[in-house]
């Protein structure tokens, strides 16, 4: 892996992972809308930046040229199939066996296998109402986005982020193939650590094709389940 590409750079999982690729050695070139440029001041010199919104096709092909790996960040924003327009770009735009590592939540399932408890169906359907009731928000593009991921024969995997939270790393999260798995009881990562295990799924063959559900390695459920632990590397 040596040239990346972070779709959606500007925002936090974004500049989370520029601080991540860079300390890996990664040339890193990225997309984010124009107006949020001056959020990554502080890479400037050390990064390639296309301005434009991370559904537009031309400037994603421009971007994602000679990358090895691409990192995109799934927003549903809006009505306008913002998250299935940027999924859409990558999948035909990437080179043809990059690696593409793609983030949405656990809401988003592959296989119809993850079970949720009624507390996070309430959430998640009334969050998903009020992102419709305020023209906010399309979540079911975000599932659009994802099943479309799910159906190409890419090097994709999808990273499934739990509730997150600001704080210093503490390593790469524990992960489990089914939200319900009770590793994932403690429902809680750091967003640094979010955005560590993105750029690690870059060079982590046993995760393509896989959407991964994380959870911090130092939550109270990763912690009573030390073989799920020990089975990352710190
Ligand atoms: N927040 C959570 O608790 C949570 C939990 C689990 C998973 N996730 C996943 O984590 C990823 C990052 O989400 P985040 O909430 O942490 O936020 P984030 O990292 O700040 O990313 C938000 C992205 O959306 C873009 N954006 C914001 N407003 C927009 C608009 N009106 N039109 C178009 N783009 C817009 C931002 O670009 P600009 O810099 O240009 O604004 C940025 O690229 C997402 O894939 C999300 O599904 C989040």
């Amino acid at each position: 892996m040596t040239r990346i590409c972070i779709i959606g750079i500007s925002g936090k999982l974004g500049q989370y992972m520029t601080e991540h690729a860079l300390a890996h050695g990664y040339e890193v070139v990225g997309v984010c809308r124009p107006e949020s440029v001056g959020k990554l001041d502080r890479f400037k010199g050390r990064i390639t930046v296309f301005p434009a919104r991370t559904d537009n096709a031309d400037v994603v092909a421009q971007a994602v040229k000679g990358c090895d790996g691409v990192l995109t960040v799934l927003a549903p924003w809006g009505f306008t199939n913002y998250a299935s327009g940027t999924a859409r770009a990558v999948l035909e735009n990437a080179e043809p066996g990059a690696r593409l590592i793609f983030s949405c939540g656990w809401h988003i399932t592959k296989e119809g296998k993850d079970r949720y408890s009624l507390g996070q169906r309430f959430i998640y359907g009334f969050l998903t109402f009020i992102a419709w009731a305020t023209r906010l928000a399309d979540i079911s593009d975000q599932v659009r986005a994802t099943d479309m991921i799910f159906a190409s024969d890419t090097a994709w995997t999808v990273v499934r982020g739990s509730d997150l939270e600001e704080g210093e790393s503490e390593g790469l999260p524990v992960w489990a193939r089914h939200v319900g798995d009770p590793v994932l009881a403690s429902n809680l990562t750091r967003r640094t650590d979010f955005a560590l295990f993105m750029v690690h799924a870059l060079t982590d063959d046993r995760l393509i094709h896989e959407a991964p559900a994380i959870v911090g390695r130092n939550s109270a459920s990763a912690k009573a389940h030390p073989e799920a632990v020990a089975s990352v590397p710190a």
